[in-house]
């Protein structure tokens, strides 16, 4: 799995935990993967049970409808080395146990608490799929997701000038998106998403 992590750089997974999917981005530094949970039901998980499996996916829409906590098309199965379950199919699969701490954080958004984690593997494993060719529409939808789960703190903080500043990154890459050809009705979700935030709470 070392060879597909280049050190230092953030890969963004899907995080399977006791009994919730979210994406996340990580970093792996030598033979463990570091990543940071704001609040939620995954930081709350990973404290009652440190143990987590990471998935490498190559879907976009699977990431963002994850985050967005929609419907997702999955079967979950035992994990092998861990006391949870993992996603059945899955191109490439990390199992580990976590260890957490927690932290104050501050950025733009405001200080909040987060868990720092590191993730060290106990069990990997690598299917071979088809690869899939680079689009530059799936970055620009994938940056829309991320985008989003921003402007909803930044709206349930009140912060009027930043959520606007970020609604208006999100249509940017939304005309990219378009632009590129993207065709997801996830895109439309994304934008009607970002409107209601920004009219009710702005
Ligand atoms: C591509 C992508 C990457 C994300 N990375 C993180 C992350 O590293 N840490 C985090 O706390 N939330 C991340 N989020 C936001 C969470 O998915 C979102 O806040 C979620 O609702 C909180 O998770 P919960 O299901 O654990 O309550 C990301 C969202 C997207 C779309």
């Amino acid at each position: 799995m070392k060879d597909i992590f280049e050190e230092g750089k953030v890969y963004e997974v899907l995080l399977v935990t006791k009994s919730n999917v979210t994406p996340i981005g990580v970093v792996r530094k030598g033979n463990k993967f570091h990543f940071k949970l704001f609040g939620g039901k995954s930081f709350q998980e990973i404290k009652n049970s440190p143990f987590a499996v990471l998935h490498v996916i190559q879907d976009v829409e699977l990431l963002i409808k994850a985050a967005l906590n929609m419907e997702l098309n999955i079967e979950f199965e035992d994990a092998k080395t861990v006391p949870i379950k993992r996603i059945k199919g899955m191109p490439a699969t990390i199992e580990g146990k976590v260890e957490w701490k927690e932290e104050q954080w501050k950025d733009e958004l405001g200080e909040t608490k987060v868990l720092s984690c590191v993730l060290t593997p106990t069990y990997q494993e690598m299917s071979l799929i088809p690869i899939k060719p680079l689009s530059r529409a799936d970055y620009a939808l994938l940056e829309m997701g991320v985008l989003l789960t921003r402007l909803f703190v930044a709206t349930r903080k009140n912060k009027v000038d930043l959520a606007r500043k970020i609604y208006s990154k999100i249509w940017e890459n939304y005309q990219l998106y378009k632009h590129l050809g993207g065709k997801s009705e996830l895109a439309e979700k994304i934008i009607g998403l970002s409107v209601i935030s920004v009219r009710w709470n702005t």
